[in-house]
């Protein structure tokens, strides 16, 4: 008769500690690649399954958590809260998501309902409202892990990712292309990984020698919608910017189309980079370059803390950190490049 794998068996098979092996599936901890492969196709070549029953009949409460992000038409929310299921789904149990669109009173109501529904914790995403975040913490009696928001400083589990660098980053890349009017379409002003890029993008001009133009600063709102919205804003007349940052890919797609109309070439007239690398950016036209979050990681990653608090409500209040990173691709180039110019921008 077949024996069913245990976590020991994985590790075994992987060559690492059970520790290790716990880490990968809960993310609780950075695992280098290599080794959260080997860990993974262990799992896969032993059909390992964490045992769900004798963890319910352990656990007290529903076996549910619940999930409020702000927009489930972006495919950032889905990417990450993919890595939210799964965990979960390795840790047997289910994932209630709710879509509050940014609005506090909707996410007021979610957290009530979820209550209601006795989810055992709550991973919230992208929580824009300071006074939401506090009375999600007073609210609810479960653990709450914050993604996108730091909880240092209000004592809650949070996932990070380090948004000032991922927008010097791409900073930089536009820059060392050569070019000097570089737009930008932000994200709301109440979202501090909005902020952070934005702030990135200032120092980076200034690093650079280059004045702040606040014509060449268009606020958006993370839809795209307003990347489209920014176009003629931005490209209205004088000196048109030869780059634009996009603060998400979606308001990137927006921007695109919205130059495709007005006759101008990406990157032959204008460079865009966006920020997430949603699955779609790969696949646009044409490719976008962009600065990659690791959405699955950030899920399961918060997920992990979750779990950990609601076995431990004892824990000292951790915060993950994980980094951005610039895939190029084909939306940006030199200023000028296809036409021999001078990369100082042309008038329409
Ligand atoms: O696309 C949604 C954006 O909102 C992401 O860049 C994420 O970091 C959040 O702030």
């Amino acid at each position: 008769m077949h024996r069913t794998a245990t976590m020991k068996d994985v590790a075994r098979r992987a060559g690492v500690s059970t520790a290790t092996v716990s880490h990968v599936l809960n993310g609780t901890r950075p695992v280098g690649t290599a080794l959260r492969e080997r860990v993974r196709q262990a799992v896969a070549e032993l059909g390992y399954r964490p045992n769900f029953i004798a963890r319910s009949l352990r656990r007290k409460g529903s076996g549910a958590v619940g999930v409020i992000l702000i927009d489930d038409t972006n495919p950032f929310f889905s990417e990450s809260t993919r890595g939210v299921k799964d965990a979960a789904l390795d840790n047997g149990y289910s994932v209630l998501v709710c879509n509050s669109e940014g609005n506090p009173d909707r996410e007021n109501e979610f957290l009530e309902l979820l209550a209601e529904k006795q989810v055992e914790g709550v991973i919230l995403f992208n929580v824009r409202d300071s006074r939401l975040r506090e009375a999600a913490g007073r609210r609810l009696t479960v653990p709450v892990v914050l993604v996108d928001r730091d909880g240092a400083s209000r004592g809650m589990d949070s996932v990070v990712v380090d948004h000032y660098a991922g927008g010097m980053d791409a900073m930089e890349h536009l820059l060392s292309l050569g070019h000097r009017r570089i737009a930008c379409v932000t994200g709301p002003s109440n979202s501090t990984p909005a902020l952070l890029r934005l702030r990135a993008y200032a120092n980076a001009l200034r690093r650079a020698g280059i004045p702040y133009d606040k014509s060449l600063v268009f606020r958006g709102d993370f839809r795209s919608e307003s990347g489209y919205a920014a176009v003629p804003f931005l490209f209205s007349g004088g000196v048109l910017p030869t780059a634009l940052f996009a603060f998400n890919d979606l308001m990137a797609f927006g921007a695109i189309t919205a130059l495709a109309e007005r006759g101008l070439r990406v990157p032959e007239d204008v460079s865009v980079v966006g920020y997430d690398d949603i699955l779609l950016s790969s696949f646009f036209n044409p490719p976008l370059t962009t600065v990659a979050q690791p959405k699955k990681e950030m899920g399961r990653a918060a997920f992990g803390l979750l779990l950990d608090r609601i076995n431990d409500e004892s824990l000292s209040p951790r915060s993950l950190r994980m980094s951005a990173r610039l895939v190029v691709r084909k939306s940006t180039a030199s200023p000028g490049a296809s036409k021999g110019g001078d990369g100082s921008g042309c008038m329409r």
